[in-house]
C-alpha cells in the first residue's frame, strides 16, 4: 500500500539532488550559454529543485500517516534538512539573479548555496538508508551537522577563505559523518541483550532456567521413534544434472508421520555434515529445548554426534523440518522434509499427499522428482503442499479445490479456491487443499513449466495454465471465532519494523535486512512472561517479501492494512509484503527462547532475525563458538 508512496519519495528526492546539480552546473558552467537562456535555466533548475524538495517533504508526512514508521526518518530529518536547504538556495539563486543585472561581478557565494542543496538531498537519502525509522537525537543532530558542516565548506570555497579554514571545516564534516555512521551502523552493536558472548544472557535478575532443561516432559502416550542420518548424497536432478546434496537420508527427507497423541522421538545423526546439523520442527510448538536452533537450544551436531528430540504430537496437520544450523544452505541442498500429524480418526480424505516444493541447482522439485504423479483415485484427495524455497510460491490448478488448513491449522470453514486462483504460498508455509472426488486435476507452479502435479487421468505433461487470474487473499481464509484473548488490551506490545540499512553484519557493514533498526544478534527481544498475551505489530519498509516466521507459537492474525479480521486466522508463517501493515497475536504459554526470523533465509543470513525471549530463561550455547553455531 505505501511501497508506490515510498517509491515516489526516493524518486523526488534524487530529483531534488539532480536539479540542484543542474542549477550548480549552469551556475558554474553557463557562462558560454546565452544570458537569457542561462538565467532561465537557472531559476528552472532551482524552481524545481523546490518543488522536489516541498514534494517530498509531503510525501514524508503522507507515510508517516500510514504509520510513523514509514515516515520517521523523512519527517524528522530528510523534510527539514531538504526543505531548508532547497529554500535556501532558491533564494540564493533569486539574490544572484538580480545582482547580475545590477553589479558586475556577481557574487559567486550564492554557488556555494546551491551545493549545499545538493548536500540536503543527499543528507535525506543517507537518512533512508543509514537511520532508517529508529530516529534518535543523537541521529538527528549528527545529520543536521553533515549537512551544516558540508554546506559550510561549500561556501567557504566560494569565498576564497583561507585554504587551512576550508580544511577545517572539511574535517569537521567528515567527524560529523563519522558520528552519524557510528550512532547509526555500529550504535545496534552495543548495549545490546544480544551483544555478549550468548544470545541472551537473562532478560531479568530473578532466578533462571536453562532453555536446555526446557524438554518435552510428557509420558504414557505410545512412543513413536525415528531415525534421521544427515549425509552427503549425489543425486540427480530431474534435468539429468548431478548435484552434491546433503539429506537426512533422501532428498526430501522421510515424511514423518503420526497420530495426534503420540509421542515423537527421533534421533539425528550427522553423518558427515561437515559445518554441522540440527532439526527444527517448523511451526510445530515443541518445548523450547527440542527446537532445535543451534547456538539457542542446543550446540549444532558434528559430524559422528546425535541428539535426541521428543514432543508430543499434540496438533494434527501437515508442518516440515529442516535444519537449522546454517540453514540457508543446509535446506537449499535438501536437509528438510515433512512431518504430519494424522488427527486419531484419520482424515476425510481417502487420499493423502505430500508434495512439499523445493529449488535445487536450477530445477524444481515437487517431492523427489519434477512432477509428482498420483495415480487415479476413487474419493476426494488431500493435497499438503509445503514451499520450503525462499521466496513465495504461485501455483495455479485447473480444478475448483477447497482449502483444507493453513500451514497446518484445520480452518473452521474450507475456503474455496476456484480453478484458475492462484495460490501463494509464502517461503516456509503451507496448504492443505482438498480435490474432488476423482478427480482428474493438474497443478501447475509459476516459475518451472516442466514442474507440478497430475492427480488421475491429468495426461503425461503438466499443462500451461495461466498465472494471471486472481489471488487468493489469506485473510479470506479466517473463519470460525476467534479466541477471547484477540480482544482487550495485550500485555506486552512489541513492534517489528523490516527494512534495509547499513548496519554490521558477521563483523562489517554492509546493506542489512534489519528489524527496528538493527540485524542479528543485535535486535534486542520481545521480553514476555509466561501466561501474557502479546501484540506485535509487523511494518515492512522494504521492496522485498518477508515472511515472518515465529518459532513454538502459532500467530493469530488480526489485522492487514487496516482490514481488521473477526474470524480466526492462525499462521506460523506471513506472507509480509512491501508496504504491509500485519497485527498479530500470540499467547506466551511455551516458556523458552524463540527465534522470530524471515524465513527467506538469504535475509535471515544478512540480519532479519530476532528472538522472543521469556523472563528467566537462559541459554547456556553460544553464536559461533567450538560448535561454530550458525542458527540464521
Ligand atoms: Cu523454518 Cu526458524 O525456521
Ligand atoms: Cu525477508
Amino acid at each position: 500500500m505505501t511501497a508506490p508512496l515510498t517509491g515516489a519519495w526516493l524518486g523526488v528526492t534524487l530529483l531534488q539532488v539532480i536539479a540542484w546539480i543542474g542549477a550548480c552546473v549552469v551556475g558554474a558552467g553557463g557562462g558560454r550559454m546565452p544570458p537569457r537562456i542561462r538565467r532561465l535555466a537557472l531559476l528552472s533548475g532551482a524552481l524545481l529543485g523546490t518543488a522536489a524538495a516541498v514534494a517530498a517533504a509531503i510525501l514524508g508526512v503522507l507515510l508517516a500517516g500510514v504509520d510513523w514508521s514509514f515516515g520517521a526518518e523523512k519527517v524528522l530529518v530528510a523534510a527539514p534538512i531538504g526543505v531548508l536547504s532547497s529554500g535556501l538556495a532558491l533564494a540564493a539563486t533569486w539574490y544572484s539573479l538580480r545582482s547580475e543585472r545590477a553589479a558586475s561581478p556577481p557574487p559567486r557565494w550564492p554557488f556555494g548555496v546551491l551545493v549545499s542543496a545538493v548536500l540536503g538531498g543527499l543528507v535525506a537519502v543517507l537518512a533512508v538508508l543509514v537511520v532508517g525509522s529508529e530516529v534518535g537525537w543523537p541521529a538527528v543532530a549528527a545529520a543536521i551537522a553533515v549537512w551544516l558542516s558540508g554546506s559550510t565548506v561549500a561556501v567557504l570555497a566560494t569565498l576564497r577563505r583561507p585554504i587551512r579554514l576550508q580544511v577545517a571545516v572539511a574535517a569537521v564534516a567528515a567527524l560529523c559523518l563519522g558520528l552519524l555512521t557510528l550512532v547509526t551502523v555500529f550504535g545496534p552493536t552495543t548495549g545490546s541483550a544480544a551483544s555478549g558472548h550468548h544470545l541472551v544472557e537473562s532478560v531479568d535478575d530473578g532466578p533462571t532456567v536453562s532453555v536446555a532443561d526446557l524438554r518435552e516432559t510428557a509420558t504414557g502416550t505410545e512412543v513413536r521413534r525415528f531415525e534421521l542420518e544427515a549425509r552427503h548424497e549425489t543425486i540427480t536432478l530431474p534435468g539429468g544434472a548431478s548435484y552434491d546434496a546433503i539429506g537426512f537420508g533422501s532428498v526430501p527427507g522421510p515424511i514423518i508421520g503420526v497420530t495426534q497423541g503420540e509421542l515423537i522421538e527421533v534421533t539425528l545423526r550427522n553423518r558427515d555434515v561437515e559445518g554441522g546439523v540440527t532439526l527444527h520442527w517448523h511451526g510445530y510448538d515443541v518445548p523450547a529445548g527440542d527446537d532445535g536452533v543451534a547456538g539457542v537450544s542446543q550446540d549444532a551436531v558434528p559430524p559422528g554426534g546425535s541428539f535426541v528430540y521428543r514432543f508430543l504430537a499434540d496438533q494434527a496437520g501437515t508442518f516440515w523440518y529442516h535444519t537449522h544450523q546454517t540453514p540457508l544452505d543446509g535446506i537449499r541442498r535438501g536437509l528438510y522434509g515433512t512431518l504430519v500429524v494424522l488427527p486419531p480418526g484419520g482424515i476425510g480424505e481417502s487420499t493423502d499427499v505430500v508434495a512439499p516444493i523445493h529449488s535445487m541447482g536450477g530445477s524444481t522439485l515437487v517431492g523427489a522428482d519434477a512432477v509428482l504423479r498420483v495415480p487415479e483415485t476413487d474419493g476426494a484427495v488431500r493435497l499438503r503442499l509445503a514451499n520450503t524455497d525462499q521466496a513465495p510460491r504461485r501455483l495455479v490448478l485447473d480444478d475448483d479445490a477447497e482449502i483444507l488448513a493453513l500451514d497446518g491449522d484445520e480452518l473452521a470453514d474450507p475456503a474455496p479456491l476456484p480453478a484458475g486462483t492462484v495460490l501463494r504460498i509464502p517461503a516456509g508455509g503451507r496448504a492443505d487443499l482438498r480435490l474432488p472426488d476423482g478427480a482428474t486435476v493438474a497443478v501447475a507452479i509459476e516459475g518451472d513449466r516442466d514442474a507440478g502435479i497430475l492427480i488421475g487421468d491429468a495426461g503425461e505433461e503438466v499443462p500451461r495454465l495461466s498465472f494471471a487470474g486472481p489471488e487468493f487473499d489469506v485473510l479470506d481464509a479466517a473463519s470460525g471465532a476467534q479466541p477471547d484473548w484477540a480482544r482487550g488490551p495485550a500485555d506486552v506490545r512489541a513492534e517489528q519494523v523490516l527494512d534495509r540499512l547499513v548496519r554490521v553484519v558477521g563483523g562489517l557493514p554492509r546493506l542489512a535486512d534489519t528489524i527496528n533498526g538493527a540485524a542479528f544478534p543485535f535486535v534486542d527481544p520481545i521480553v514476555v512472561g509466561q501466561g501474557e498475551v502479546v501484540e506485535v505489530t509487523i511494518v515492512n519498509r522494504g521492496t522485498e517479501t518477508h515472511p515472518m516466521h515465529l518459532h513454538g507459537h502459532r500467530m493469530l492474525v488480526l489485522e492487514r492494512d487496516g482490514v481488521v479480521l473477526d474470524e480466526a486466522l492462525r499462521l506460523d508463517t506471513l506472507d509480509v509484503r512491501p508496504g504491509e501493515v500485519w497485527r498479530i497475536r500470540f499467547v506466551a504459554d511455551n516458556p523458552g527462547l524463540w527465534m522470530d526470523h524471515c524465513h527467506n533465509l538469504e535475509h535471515a543470513v544478512s540480519g532479519m532475525v530476532m528472538h522472543v525471549a521469556y523472563e528467566g530463561v537462559a541459554s547456556p550455547f553460544d553464536l559461533g563458538g567450538d560448535h561454530g553455531n550458525a542458527p540464521e
